[in-house]
């Protein structure tokens, strides 16, 4: 991994300075598609009047409103930029939400809340981010519930023949549109910090280590996006025998688009 800096003040100055054209630029660079990935993330859950929901780096917290829409028991969201959670707020009113989420200002890696209390945990496009994202892992395991459902959607690097174009795109064409708009230096660190983040079977083995599994795979648009299904367990897999089981369950699915 490459020494990129994600140290709490770098990562919440940049998100504050960015939070502004954050939900701009997101739909404007995936030409909307974004929205289709947290739906189906959403999708994929088992969500009923008694499910307790925590969205960790919620951003502007469009899955913190998607998950309010299923009409749960509690959702929590946190986040570590005040900028992107005064977005997030003003957003959950404008759609009627905000009563039904509680926004609070948290770090993933000292997650606030007693062991065992969430049933369904969502991030998105956060953990790229996390200064310690395994640590974090292991902080997300003591706070779900056994059984508890746990969604990882993040930006990842296609593995075909489209890698090359996308990766002249995010490389060049995105950073100068998005900087021209932005004026903040956020996209350079973008494509390095998906280049630099472990991708695939390399983070469904990190989930496993950490506790989780029944894994899914979803690779999505070609494989610029993957979203990571997966179960707490009630093991900790460090132990060979039980991830090689774990491993079995992992199921992957290449859908384009
Ligand atoms: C790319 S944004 C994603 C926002 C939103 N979840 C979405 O789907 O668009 C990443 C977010 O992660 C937050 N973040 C980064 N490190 C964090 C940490 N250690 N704890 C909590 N939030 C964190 C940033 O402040 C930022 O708002």
């Amino acid at each position: 991994m490459k020494n990129i800096d994600k140290s709490k003040d770098k990562i919440s100055n940049m998100f504050n300075s960015i939070a502004k054209h954050y939900d701009f630029v997101g739909h404007l660079l995936s030409l909307g598609i974004d929205v289709g990935w947290r739906k189906k993330t959403i999708k994929s859950l088992e969500i009923n009047n008694q499910t307790r929901c925590l969205d960790i780096a919620t951003g502007t917290g469009d899955l913190a409103i998607a998950l309010a829409k299923q009409n749960p028991l509690s959702i929590d969201a946190f986040d570590i930029s005040e900028g992107m959670l005064a977005i997030a707020q003003k957003k959950a009113k404008k759609k009627k939400q905000l009563e039904k989420i509680n926004f609070i200002y948290a770090d993933a890696e000292e997650i606030p809340f007693p062991d065992n209390y969430f049933d369904v945990i969502t991030i998105g496009f956060g953990t790229r981010n996390f200064y310690n994202y395994k640590k974090t892992l292991f902080e997300i395991h003591r706070v779900l519930k056994k059984g508890g459902q746990l969604r990882i959607l993040e930006l990842t690097l296609p593995e075909n023949k489209f890698g090359k174009l996308y990766f002249f795109y995010l490389y060049k064409v995105m950073p100068f549109i998005a900087d021209k708009i932005t004026h903040a230096h956020f996209y350079k660190y973008l494509p390095e910090s998906i280049h630099d983040f472990d991708q695939g079977m390399v983070f469904m083995n990190q989930l496993e280590k950490s506790g989780f599994g029944k894994g899914q795979i979803s690779r999505y648009s070609f494989g610029i996006t993957t979203l990571y299904s997966v179960e707490k367990c009630t093991v900790l897999s460090g132990v060979n025998d039980v991830v090689k089981d774990l491993k079995r369950d992992v199921k992957i699915y290449n859908n384009a688009v």
